[in-house]
């Protein structure tokens, strides 16, 4: 009783944000739990995607809220105008980019650990447990030492900075952290295949040694990176006064899907002394699965590997994973002892080392749960068997374009991307005397069929030539949009050609 009153008492004075009516709230939490239950298991009967109407748009320009609304009429400004309008990624007809489904497991553990409300930057508690068994289960999937680290990071772009800053530091160590690169910076030379993701010149960049310095080596009919070049580059650059200290191998390219030579570049790194990264954001995963770890071989000899379990992991945004074989290196690259961050023996301030020491982030969220209970619920055997079956999607999808003469495979498909295009009637499959009218045909094809709700490829270019891309990663899946994708590109690719011509 006397806690009741004490509550109205906070409650009336302004001065808690818990509810003065925790039943009402209980009906209110289950209603939105329901919803999400709802629009996931009745996700099918949605579109895709939807564009958003004008005053949808009008509602998210309101200005900052001054007094107080209650929660659930901000459920239903979510419900009319934020949950119909998202990009679609939990829609099995979602291709497009490298995002994968989420699930209901991952959804639900993201709810605890919200409620938790834990800080995953250090301290001595439970949930940091959790972050070092998820660690030990990747050492384990990855065949890495005892002695490795791990680090939950928001994606792969800072995992794959995580890991260049950590070669940096085994190769001229970390005196550097202090003094700045200052004249070795644009001597610092990084190697890593043409069809390379972005973030890995974008991390050079960040590390103040800056993209100039990553070399693109090009790549075989496969994509993957041709060792050759890469021996001649490196060999190159170390008859002149560079300093060659990191090659970048790919696990799953973004474009098609492609694995690099994973122990040929170990062997490389290995002779030539340099710090073998992987980038496995798209594929490292698939160690999950008997069948796909086979391609990956070699991936077990690297120094650091960055992955993604949003993506291929069908764990809920965000969930980015850096796993480095020489913990020392890694703590020494990003520890920084600080008063009010001193360690104890005992009590909460125990448990040294911290997260916190093994990267950027100070604050840092309880990622760890959701995937901690995706893998706990699911098992590897089961992620593993749904991986392969989106790359079986995959080998349907090529089969299905290879025996439709209006379509065109534009790379192998390795894994779970296809990358291919429409090949209008009139022109000449062979020779192509218009090929921007071709690309600009596709492109119109891929925003036609992204409007049209069926179906949400996106685009690339591969070897030089404008590409739809449909990249499985969701489990959800099936024949079904596979089909619907193939039709639809069909349908609009007459559509379009007819009407690109008489505009022209
Ligand atoms: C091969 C590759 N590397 C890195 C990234 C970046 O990952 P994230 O978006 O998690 O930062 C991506 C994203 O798609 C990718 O495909």
């Amino acid at each position: 009783m006397l806690s009741r009153k004490l509550q109205a008492y906070l409650f009336d004075s302004g001065t808690t944000l818990d509810p003065r009516d925790w039943e009402s709230l209980r009906t209110q939490s289950h209603r939105m739990l329901d919803d999400m239950l709802d629009y996931v298991a009745q996700i099918r009967e949605r579109p895709v995607s939807h564009p958003a109407p004008e005053a949808t748009e009008n509602v998210f320009r309101a200005p900052l809220p001054l007094t107080s609304t209650s929660l659930s009429a901000a459920h239903d400004t979510f419900l009319q105008h934020i949950l119909p309008y998202a990009v679609g990624n939990a829609h099995p007809g979602f291709m497009g980019w490298v995002h994968g489904g989420g699930s209901t497991v991952g959804m639900l553990a993201e709810m605890l650990a919200a409620g938790l409300n834990a800080n995953l930057g250090g301290r001595d508690h439970i949930p940091i447990a959790v972050e070092q068994q998820v660690v030990r289960w990747m050492r384990e999937l990855f065949q890495f030492p005892e002695s490795a680290s791990g680090l939950f990071v928001t994606g792969s772009s800072m995992a794959n900075f995580i890991g260049i800053l950590s070669a940096r530091s085994a190769k001229i160590g970390t005196a550097v952290r202090a003094t700045g690169l200052a004249d070795i910076a644009d001597k610092l030379t990084v190697y890593t295949s043409a069809d390379a993701h972005g973030c890995i010149a974008q991390a050079l960049e960040l590390a103040g040694i800056g993209s100039n310095q990553l070399r693109k080596v090009p790549v075989n009919h496969l994509h993957q990176m041709d060792l050759g070049d890469l021996e001649r580059m490196i060999a190159a650059d170390k008859a002149t006064d560079r300093i060659p200290f990191c090659i970048v191998g790919t696990s799953g390219t973004v474009d098609v899907g492609a694995i690099d030579d994973l122990a040929g570049i170990a062997a490389i790194a290995a002779r030539e002394q340099l710090w073998f990264h992987v980038d496995g954001a798209c594929g490292a995963l698939g160690m999950m699965s008997p069948k796909i770890a086979v391609k990956l071989r070699g991936i077990e000899q690297a120094d650091s590997i960055a992955l993604d379990f949003h993506k291929w992991g069908q764990v809920p945004y965000d969930a980015g994973f850096i796993l480095i074989r020489d913990s020392q290196v890694h703590y020494d690259t990003f520890a920084s002892p600080a008063a009010y961050l001193r360690r104890e023996e005992r009590g909460l301030a125990a448990g040294s080392p911290w997260p916190c020491d093994f990267g950027p982030d100070l604050s840092r969220s309880f990622k760890a749960l959701k995937v901690w209970f995706t893998l706990q619920v699911y098992g590897i055997q089961k992620l593993g068997r749904m991986m392969d079956r989106t790359c079986d999607l995959a080998r349907y999808l090529s089969d299905r374009i290879a025996s439709t003469s209006e379509l065109e495979l534009l790379a192998p498909v390795t894994l779970n991307i296809v990358g291919f295009r429409f090949r209008h009637q009139d022109l000449d499959p062979d020779q192509n005397p218009d090929p921007e009218f071709s690309d600009r045909l596709n492109s119109e094809i891929v925003v036609a069929i992204q409007e049209s709700g069926i179906a949400a490829p996106s685009s690339t270019t591969i070897n030089g030539r404008f590409a739809i891309r449909a990249a499985i990663f969701n489990h959800r899946t099936t024949e079904l949009e596979i089909d619907n994708l193939v039709g639809t590109v069909l349908r609009y690719g007459k559509l379009l050609t007819e009407n690109l011509h008489s505009k022209s």
